[in-house]
């Protein structure tokens, strides 16, 4: 139980670092949630304050992700022997730290969209899955212009994926089930931080790049 919780603090502690809040406030003197969306993520900076402060928060958000999720990796290694799946402290932690990015506890419960902190978890946990998600997002995004049809979509067909590459695998059933629960509750939980982004979409009134207008979430 100790270790359990140990796995989920460090990662929801992580997860809260939002580097969009860090590096508006340090770089840039201001906080990217009082513009765009609100949101404190990549898309918004790159909205807010351009291409570098973009690149900065999502290298940080991947990082943090990744890190989360190799912490937890190591002291779920505590619980050799014990007859639960490898993958758990892994997906515990990358839940876990999306939990932490959307809720920060530093930040007055208000950050990003969850995102690229579950990319990075996914790059520590089944990197293969990367490329084919990376290729819908970019099917999404280019002909749209909108980032989030992009995320919602990955968001919802990253279980899937998980589940296909695990059956393809030939995983046991375990491991089988905490791989597609874990993806799913992820998958659920960016999904949910994008209503307001789907209610514009369904509207028609979402942001796209090239274009001027956003409302605040
Ligand atoms: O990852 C966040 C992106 O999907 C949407 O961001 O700022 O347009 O709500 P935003």
């Amino acid at each position: 139980i100790l270790i359990v919780a140990a796995t989920a603090l460090q990662a929801y502690l992580l997860g809260s670092v939002d580097t969009g809040i860090l590096v508006s406030r340090l770089v840039y003197h201001d906080d990217v949630r009082n513009h765009g969306s609100g949101a404190a993520g990549m898309t918004n900076m790159l909205r807010t304050f351009g291409k570098k402060a973009a690149a900065m928060t999502a290298i940080g958000d991947v990082l943090k992700g990744v890190l989360a999720v190799c912490i937890g990796r190591w002291l779920f290694g505590y619980l050799q022997g014990a007859d639960i799946s490898p993958y758990l402290g892994a997906y515990l932690s990358g839940i876990l730290a999306v939990v932490g990015h959307s809720k920060p506890i530093y930040f007055g419960f208000k950050g990003g969209k969850g995102v690229l902190v579950a990319s990075g978890a996914l790059l520590a946990v089944q990197p293969v899955l990367m490329p084919c998600l990376f290729l819908i997002f970019l099917l999404c995004v280019l002909p749209t212009g909108m980032v989030s049809l992009g995320s919602v979509t990955v968001a919802g067909c990253y279980p899937l994926l998980t589940l296909g590459y695990g059956l393809w695998q030939g995983l046991e059933t375990r491991d089988l089930i905490v791989t597609t629960v874990g993806a799913a509750i992820i998958g659920i939980m960016v999904i949910y931080m994008h209503r307001s982004n789907i209610q514009r979409i369904r509207e028609g009134k979402e942001y796209r790049f090239g274009k001027k207008h956003q409302k605040k979430d």
